[in-house]
């Protein structure tokens, strides 16, 4: 396959040293890549498009990856205006090229959000979710030592509900689908993981206090319910657990001293 690709280049941050915002006049810049196989996956692709730019010592393309395997949650590319391009359930690294047609030009962005500042070409910093789960997303209490598997009775469908909410990766693609930038869906899944299981009970009121606090702190904004998150989340966490965070927001609020 032969392609053009108009990727967003950007050399200054958008935060400076000194903690500032300033504007990070990056541009798209157009590149060619051929003899692109269609079982590669978007990354290789872009790694190949790297190995060109080297070799005539050009700057490569900074973008995240890690796992490669749809686990990590790093990989973060707007891909032809969708969060980890046009599959469903599929993060960027699992995307293959046979999802494009040959001749085709992809549109390759970083995540656009105040609270996701661009660190350098496709590379945005998200330690504002990091700062999330360090204000409450987290098991502290002393619940004793392990026991055996299947000690506590855990009903199946609570279980299953928390699997599916333990799935997010904290990609970020439910804020960059987002157009309040919202990231109401990573912290509703993370408060409902481990509000629905017996150990992370004991600290949920404050668990959803803080995490709130702090989402709001970072700059997102708030969820109006269009839904964009969840049809971009390549984990289909569902939107229900929004509606979920929003009740043990609420059962928290009406009890806290905090209010
Ligand atoms: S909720 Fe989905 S889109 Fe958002 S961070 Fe988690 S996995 Fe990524
Ligand atoms: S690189 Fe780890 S999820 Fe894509």
């Amino acid at each position: 396959m032969n392609l053009t690709l108009q990727i967003w280049r950007q050399n200054k941050p958008d935060i400076n040293n000194n903690g500032s915002y300033q504007n990070g006049d990056g541009k798209m810049t157009e590149y060619k890549v051929t003899d692109i196989s269609p079982d590669m996956s978007f990354l290789e692709m872009l790694d190949e498009l790297n190995e060109g730019l080297l070799k005539k010592g050009d700057d490569p393309v900074a973008f995240d990856h890690d796992c490669r395997e749809g686990i990590c949650g790093m990989c973060s590319l707007y891909i032809n205006g969708q969060p980890h391009g046009p599959e469903s359930g599929t993060t960027a690294c699992q995307l293959h090229m046979r999802s494009f047609k040959d001749g085709d030009t992809i549109y390759i962005e970083p995540w656009r959000a105040k609270a996701f500042p661009v660190v350098k070409d496709l590379v945005v910093n998200r330690s504002s979710f990091d700062r999330i789960i360090q204000a409450g997303g987290y098991v502290s209490v002393n619940t004793g030592v392990t026991v055996d598997a299947n000690e506590i009775p855990v009903a199946k469908t609570i279980a299953d509900d928390a699997f599916n909410m333990a799935a997010c990766i904290g990609c970020g693609a439910c804020v960059a689908a987002c157009k309040n930038a919202s990231a109401m869906l990573f912290v509703s899944a993370k408060v409902s993981q481990l509000s629905l299981l017996p150990q992370g009970k004991a600290e949920r009121k404050e668990r959803v206090e803080r995490m709130v606090a702090q989402m709001d702190e970072e700059g997102f904004g708030a969820c109006t319910n269009t839904g964009a998150c969840s049809a971009e989340c390549p984990k289909d966490i569902p939107l229900s657990s929004i509606a979920r965070m929003n009740r043990e927001y609420f059962e928290a609020k009406i009890t806290s001293n905090n209010v």
